[in-house]
Parts: C-alpha cells; sequence; structure tokens
C-alpha cells in the first residue's frame, strides 16, 4: 500500500493506460477464526465498507478514499474481498480486502499488489494468507511478476509475503505520507508454465 497524490490517484505507481482483463469470482476459504468467510471479487457496493477499513488501518498513510477503489475498478483490477455474508449498517460485511493492479498486455503483464487489509478483529486468523494467494494465483495466471511496497516496520506483512516468494528490492526513503515512513520494494517473480510443472 503506497500514498497517491489525490482520490483518483493510485497509491502507487500503477499505470493508467494499462487494458487489464477483469477479476473473476475467488474460491471459499476457512480461516482458523470462527467466523467463515468466501471470497467474491470487489463491486461497487463493497467500497464504503473497504474506504471505512482503510481509515481504521491506513490512518497515517493516506488512506484510500472511496474514488480511489472506483478509479482501480474502472481500471480492471483484480479485487477482491472476503466478507461472511452478514450486513452491517445497509453494507455487506466486509472482513477485508486486497487489490492487484495488472498492466502490461498478453504475454508481457505486470502486476502490483496495490493493497491488501484485513479487519482487525480477524487479523491473525488465515484471511490475509488466503486473499493474497488469492491475488496471486491471478497473477500466477497471467505468467507476471508481482511487485509491492510494504512499510519497513510491517513485520506482519513483511512475513506474510516472504512466505510466499517475495524478496526485498531495496528501500524508498520517506515513502509514505503524511507519516514519513520508508517503504520496502518487494517483488514476486513470475511463475512461468516451466517453473509449475518443476512444481516451484
Ligand atoms: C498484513 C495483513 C493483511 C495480514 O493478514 P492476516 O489475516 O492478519 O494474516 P494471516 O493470519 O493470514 O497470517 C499470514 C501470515 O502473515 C505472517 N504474519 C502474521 N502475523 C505476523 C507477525 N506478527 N509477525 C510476522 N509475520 C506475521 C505469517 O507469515 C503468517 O503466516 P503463518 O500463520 O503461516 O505464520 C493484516 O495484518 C493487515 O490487514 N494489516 C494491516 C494492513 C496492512 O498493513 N496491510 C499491508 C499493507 S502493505
Amino acid at each position: 500500500m503506497t500514498p497517491g497524490d489525490s482520490a483518483a490517484a493510485s497509491h502507487d505507481g500503477r499505470n493508467p493506460d494499462a487494458t487489464a482483463p477483469h477479476g473473476a469470482a475467488s474460491d471459499a476459504v476457512a480461516p482458523h477464526g470462527d467466523v467463515s468467510a468466501r471470497l467474491e471479487p470487489m463491486r461497487r457496493r463493497h467500497v464504503r465498507a473497504c474506504a471505512e477499513l482503510e481509515q481504521v488501518l491506513f490512518a497515517r498513510d493516506s488512506p484510500w478514499p472511496p474514488a480511489a477503489f472506483h478509479s482501480e475498478l474502472d481500471l480492471g483490477g483484480h479485487y477482491l474481498v472476503a466478507v461472511d455474508g452478514s450486513v452491517r449498517d445497509g453494507d455487506e460485511h466486509v472482513l477485508g480486502y486486497a487489490g492487484l493492479a495488472i498492466m502490461g498486455k498478453r504475454g508481457d503483464y505486470e502486476t502490483s499488489l496495490h493493497t491488501i487489509a484485513v479487519r482487525p478483529e480477524h487479523q491473525g486468523t488465515g484471511l490475509g494468507k488466503a486473499l493474497l494467494r488469492a491475488v496471486l494465483a491471478k497473477a500466477d495466471e497471467l505468467a507476471a511478476p508481482v511487485l509491492l511496497e510494504v512499510r519497513t516496520d510491517n513485520d506482519s506483512a513483511i512475513g506474510l509475503y516472504e512466505q510466499h516468494g517475495f524478496q526485498r528490492l531495496g528501500v524508498r526513503k520517506g515513502y509514505y505520507q503524511p507519516s514519513g515512513a520508508d517503504a520496502y520494494t518487494m517483488r514476486r517473480d513470475a511463475i512461468t508454465g516451466e517453473r509449475r510443472e518443476d512444481g516451484h
């Protein structure tokens, strides 16, 4: 998750001219917690709840307003929400979400994990892992590498990314605003057909 300049700007340096396939429905997940959740494509009706969760989780680092989510959906990113089927204050209750921006064209895709978040009371239950794996499956389908930025002090996110094949590329000083926190840039190489056959 990275800061953006305006509502419609990404938290990241994504290419606004990118052409990208739309995300497909994802599978049910069974986190370790006592809530049963399923993953599904993010829809406009989920945006308000996602933006509210942003305010809770990224208060110091330019939380995305609803317009930023709408912009990402307009661009055709692979965005998923974890839901439990309940409704709160008229909105479908969102337990977490993740979004992969897709740049480039067939045969030469590149992706960027623009956001991943789990409601505080559901963190540590396996939901973050389920969301990450679901968006990585999309990158693998496209044989695309995945890039991301993460605060250097975000041990849980870094642990999750390293567990899924991401490696640190470098540090971006003062990347997050207004906090001024540094970011690691991380990359997960594309999983090609050959590597899949090798079982890697
Ligand atoms: C990062 C985040 C999405 C992870 O989701 P989660 O549901 O809490 O994570 P999970 O329960 O699926 O745990 C997955 C992995 O995260 C890592 N992890 C979780 N907590 C950790 C901690 N305190 N220290 C190190 N690694 C940790 C582990 O690798 C864990 O795998 P394991 O259970 O096999 O050990 C969640 O903590 C979150 O929303 N944080 C706030 C928002 C945020 O920082 N997003 C990332 C922006 S780059």
